[in-house]
């Protein structure tokens, strides 16, 4: 997210405290322009990972870098190379810098062309591509939330990021503390981001919220523990009484349980309606509004949505027909709070939705189902079939894994966890969730 009233933070507020930060990042960067080199940003939610990233390519692309940017989604399918695809849209007509064989495998693999790919050419043909246009001007791979990136796309940029020396390639990803994914860090250079220091957690409080008293505001800053998002969302709880009465602020819950309850409590609000539409949002994970719009049986979508928006929880673009949650956590209260069958509701109505999408259909289909049935462990066992032609082996065996927990009968169950333990082995199929 580019603009800073689409993050949260309200229009115009510059990023506040992150000098020395910045100033590491992109020394470390403007090495890489020459070298080759990967960084990846720890912390915890709402330290701000989001706003540096951004404010980092954006400094980039102003000095000539060509970025490439790519969001992992919490709760969104595992589709092959989603992630990969989002990443190289930008590079879609400069595939023909590449052989014939290694173009048509990339062109495969990001489902603009079709054939056969073999595995291991891929993560190489794509390392290839980056370098050789490297070479005429500098490259930023950026990505967000990277242990939620499809497991194809992670596979590939271990790879890549393993390899940038001499390449004038940089790779700047982010994860929040406490997240594994499937992507293989080590040996990467790591960069912890801390919370704001006291005196810039005040800077903030008084740049997002100056109608709230002095006294409220030390209160608010001591609680929020140098945490942006806690600064900037704390307050927004408030009522008019305790945004200038420090005897009216409630009493203090640990942090990372208020900001869940906080969120919570401002969806638990919202009509039933517009809730199912949130889980439906946050199911699909793709910001597609048209999605959403056919899940939700095309009524007036938007306007149900409203009261979300009013709130601040999520942020509907009419020009490029996107929905996307003003924070992660966000999206994680809404599906916490649902039920399970609220679940199973929304992944069906996002199949149904989804028909001209058979790997996200047979995905959803899987979460959408009760118990055993043969024939959505079939949809899966074909759509694995899919990813292992797009060269996507370790997504087929997450696929037919779960195709195999689906089977009715025992004996479709041992054939598809036989094929899968074949096709790579179960031991490298950790599950995603
Ligand atoms: N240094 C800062 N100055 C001003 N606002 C900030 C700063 N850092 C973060 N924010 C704002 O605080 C909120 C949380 O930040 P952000 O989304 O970047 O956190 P995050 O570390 O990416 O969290 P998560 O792990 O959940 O993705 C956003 O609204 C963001 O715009
Ligand atoms: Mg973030």
């Amino acid at each position: 997210m580019s603009d800073p009233e689409a993050a949260g933070r309200p229009a115009g507020t510059p990023l506040v405290g992150r000098d020395e930060d910045l100033a590491y990042i992109r020394s470390f960067l403007t090495d890489s322009q020459v070298h080759g080199a990967a960084l990846l940003l720890r912390g915890e939610a709402g330290v701000g990972k989001t706003a540096v990233l951004d404010a980092v390519a954006q400094g980039a692309a102003r000095h000539g870098v060509q970025v490439l940017r790519a969001n992992g989604v919490q709760f969104e399918a595992d589709i092959s190379y989603a992630g990969l695809n989002q990443l190289l849209v930008p590079l879609f007509d400069d595939f023909d810098v590449l052989d014939t064989v290694h173009r048509d495998a990339l062109r495969v693999a990001v489902g603009i062309g079709s054939g056969p790919v073999p595995d291991r050419l891929l993560t190489s043909t794509a390392a290839l591509l980056l370098r050789t246009l490297a070479a005429r001007t500098p490259l930023l791979i950026v990505v967000d939330d990277l242990p939620w990136l499809d497991r194809a796309t992670n596979a590939v940029l271990g790879f890549v990021a393993r390899r940038l020396v001499g390449s004038r390639i940089g790779f700047l990803a982010a994860s929040r503390e406490g997240i594994d994914g499937f992507f293989e860090s080590s040996g990467l250079t790591e960069h912890r981001l801390g919370p704001l220091t006291d005196a810039s957690s005040a800077e903030l409080l008084v740049l997002a919220h100056p109608d709230v008293s002095p006294a409220v505001r030390r209160r608010i800053a001591s609680e929020a523990r140098g945490n942006p998002l806690a600064l900037v969302e704390l307050p927004r709880a408030l009522t008019a009484e305790q945004r200038t009465t420090l005897a009216a602020v409630p009493s203090v819950l640990p942090l990372s349980e208020r900001l869940q309850a906080l969120f919570a409590a401002r969806v638990a609000a919202l009509d039933g309606r517009c809730r199912d539409l949130l889980l439906i949002a946050a199911l699909d994970g793709t910001d597609d509004l048209a999605t959403i719009e056919a899940a939700g049986a095309d009524r007036a979508v938007v306007d149900d949505l409203a009261p979300a928006e009013q709130d601040r929880l999520i942020v509907i673009s009419a020009d490029n027909r996107r929905l996307s949650f003003r924070h992660p956590l966000i999206g994680s209260a809404v599906v916490e709070q649902a039920t399970a069958a609220d679940r199973r509701r929304a992944h069906q109505a996002l199949a149904e939705a989804l028909e001209d999408q058979p790997e996200r259909r047979a995905w959803h289909l899987g979460e959408a189902a009760a118990g055993p049935d043969e024939t959505v462990a079939a949809l899966l066992e074909e759509a694995a079939r899919r990813r292992l032609r797009r060269g996507d082996a370790l997504g087929a065996v997450a696929a037919l894994t779960r195709a195999a927990g689906l089977s009715p009968a025992p004996a479709d169950e041992s054939r598809r966890l036989a094929e899968a333990a074949g096709r790579g082995g179960l031991r490298r199929c950790g599950l995603r969730r």
